[in-house]
């Protein structure tokens, strides 16, 4: 079954998230989707877990119970909605907010050790990838510091940061070439691709063998938008 993720960023209210929320119910209900669903509001729009064909997850949270930490949310934050899904590493974090690695895997040992399902992101920047393909490894393998990947509630993503928001998604070659690599390391863990996903070429991403599901950024934003990437994602 293939994972289709929405992440919406600093994008769309509570209103909106809810409205999104009951629209793609209807639809997944409707179309009896044959896919694993996720959405990840922001964290003001977090919804409780009540839907039947898709789970609700965060974009972060602080590896804390509660505490001293302004303008963060814990763990008692997220279990007051039932929250079980978490986005880790993403690349927005570690750029903009400058999130190290051994934060990452902090966070990932301590939602790690409550169970959570930890949608792990990995991914190299422009710079990187001009240096080459043994480069890119070597760098996607220092994302794995300090990461358990025989935690089994684990979902890895790549997502070439020079893909992401451009419009243009990594080639199908080049997919390929690195979901293969990172395969050989990360066994049957499932393998997502994010960085321009959308209706027009989710399905020939998917086709690929080694992706197992995908990440969407703006093209998920839409209701109409991410139920035709739901509608092409059926392969
Ligand atoms: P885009 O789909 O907008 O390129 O964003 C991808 C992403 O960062 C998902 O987490």
């Amino acid at each position: 079954m293939k994972i289709i993720a929405s992440n919406f960023k600093t994008n769309h209210t509570r209103k909106s998230t809810l409205r999104f929320c009951e629209e793609l119910e209807k639809f997944a209900t409707q179309n009896q989707a044959q896919q694993q669903i996720i959405v990840f509001p922001p964290q003001t729009a977090l919804l409780e877990n009540r839907f039947k064909t898709f789970q609700i997850g965060a974009q972060n949270a602080y590896p804390a119970q509660n505490g001293s930490i302004t303008g963060e949310i814990g763990l008692e934050q997220l279990e007051e909605f039932g929250i079980q899904t978490l986005l880790i590493g993403h690349s927005e974090r570690r750029e903009i907010l400058k999130e190290s690695q051994s934060f990452c895997a902090e966070k990932f040992d301590f939602f790690a050790k409550r169970g959570f399902r930890i949608c792990y992101c990995i991914g190299e920047s422009q710079e990187v990838k001009k240096q080459g393909i043994e480069a890119v490894l070597e760098f996607l393998e220092s994302q794995f510091e300090g990461i358990a990947l025989d935690y089994p509630h684990l979902i890895v993503a790549y997502e070439p940061i020079w893909a992401i928001g451009s419009g243009v998604s990594a080639s199908l070659e080049e997919i390929t070439q690195i979901h293969t690599r990172l395969k050989q390391k990360l066994g049957k863990i499932p393998l997502l691709y994010g960085g321009s996903v959308k209706p027009q070429n989710v399905r020939e991403i998917l086709q690929i063998h080694s992706v197992d599901g995908v990440l969407v950024g703006s093209a998920s934003w839409e209701i109409s938008s991410f139920c035709q990437i739901l509608d092409n994602s059926r392969i």
